[in-house]
């Protein structure tokens, strides 16, 4: 007999939500079967190009047994409500980043989030990246032999608005929370974090009482240490870098151009084109991987991706490093 297809709901048709509806309708095994969003003139564009039906209400998608699982991609306030909608509904879900930005609302909702027969994935799609699920493989098979220190270098373009800043829960929890899952993927267990915060170029982020640029310190259980950097800003685009240095040698993860081509002339050589735009472009493939995982886990019941205790990790050190940038100390964690 052969499987009918899980029947999967969207909930956000916004800037993530969009790339999110071309993997699921990529991929093999899945239905999207339902789009949601308050702005139901975008749920309905984007139903309309995947043949799913729309609503303006993610609660009546949930409720409506037409749906085996749910993808959560609407703002980070509304992440809470709808995964305890869908685990209510018996519903798999897969969230975006982050669970949310207060550790309280995290927290009354664990239990239930741990105590599920449905899965729960966080949307740290930066683990399924194929340069740092590569790192990690061969890290893990003992290349480098015992890995000692691990840097995480991440710059955007360019800032976000000052609405969107406004908003953002600062740049630890906004941004640095990628990062913070990128260290737990290779150093599950962080013990203490320390951060510096600067405002060195945007006068709106200082305004916002948020810092623009950043550097974290984690210490692991084994000793390891993690620097983290952060710049809102980088005048040659988007800089995402790893290096894993280890007792035998080191893993380093370079930035991406869209062909390795160089060109070479009097004025210079090894000239290549920019680097590839922004998360959109360059995280492309680990969208897709991303959900071809959840799908996986849904199906098997093994579940390899990034899970509510991972969202919850990333949130305590993200708070960690907020107090400690504020504070000028050094602050314990228990994940
Ligand atoms: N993993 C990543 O790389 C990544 C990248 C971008 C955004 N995100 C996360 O995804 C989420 C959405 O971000 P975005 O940039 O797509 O935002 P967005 O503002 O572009 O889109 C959000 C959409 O959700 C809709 N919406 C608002 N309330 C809703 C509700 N109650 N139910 C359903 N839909 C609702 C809005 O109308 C909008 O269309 C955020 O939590 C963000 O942190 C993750």
């Amino acid at each position: 007999m052969t499987e009918r297809n899980i029947r999967m709901g969207l909930i956000g048709a916004g800037r993530i939500g969009i790339v999110h509806a071309g993997s699921i309708n990529d991929t093999k095994g899945v239905d999207l079967v339902w789009i949601c969003d308050p702005m139901v003139e975008n749920a309905e564009r984007l139903a309309a190009q995947y043949g799913a039906k729309a609503s303006a209400d993610p609660l009546e998608m949930i409720n409506s047994g037409e749906v085996d699982a749910i993808l959560i991609a609407s703002p980070t306030s509304t992440h809470v409500e709808l995964l305890e909608a869908g685990i209510d509904a018996g519903l798999h879900v897969l969230c975006e980043k982050p669970i949310d930005l207060d550790i309280a609302r995290v927290d009354a909702l664990r239990a239930k989030a741990n105590d599920v027969k449905t899965k729960v994935a966080l949307g740290f799609n930066r683990r399924f990246h194929p340069q740092f699920e590569g790192i990690k493989q061969r890290v893990k098979a003992g290349e480098i032999g015992k890995l000692e220190q691990l840097v995480i270098i991440s710059r955007d373009p360019a800032p976000a608005s000052q609405a969107y800043i406004a908003v953002s829960g600062g740049i630890f929890r906004d941004m640095t929370i990628h990062d913070f899952d990128m260290a737990r993927y290779f150093v599950p267990e962080i013990v203490e974090v320390t951060a510096v915060g600067a405002n060195v170029f945007s006068d709106y982020i200082e305004e916002e009482g948020d810092y623009d640029s950043v550097t974290v310190t984690l210490r692991g259980s084994q000793g390891e240490l993690v620097t983290i950097v952060n710049s809102r800003h980088s005048s040659y685009g988007y800089d995402q870098r790893l290096e894993a240095f280890g007792s035998e040698g080191m893993l380093l993860a370079k930035n991406v151009t869209p062909t390795t081509v160089e060109h070479y002339s009097a004025e210079h050589t090894e000239q290549r084109e920019p680097y590839l735009n922004f998360f959109l472009e360059l995280y492309a493939a680990s969208y897709r991987r991303e959900l071809e995982f959840f799908i996986e886990a849904v199906r098997t019941g093994d579940m390899q991706s990034p899970g509510f205790e991972d969202g919850r990790a990333a949130l305590i050190l993200a708070n960690a490093a907020n107090e400690s940038a504020r504070t000028g100390k050094s602050v314990k964690v228990s994940l």
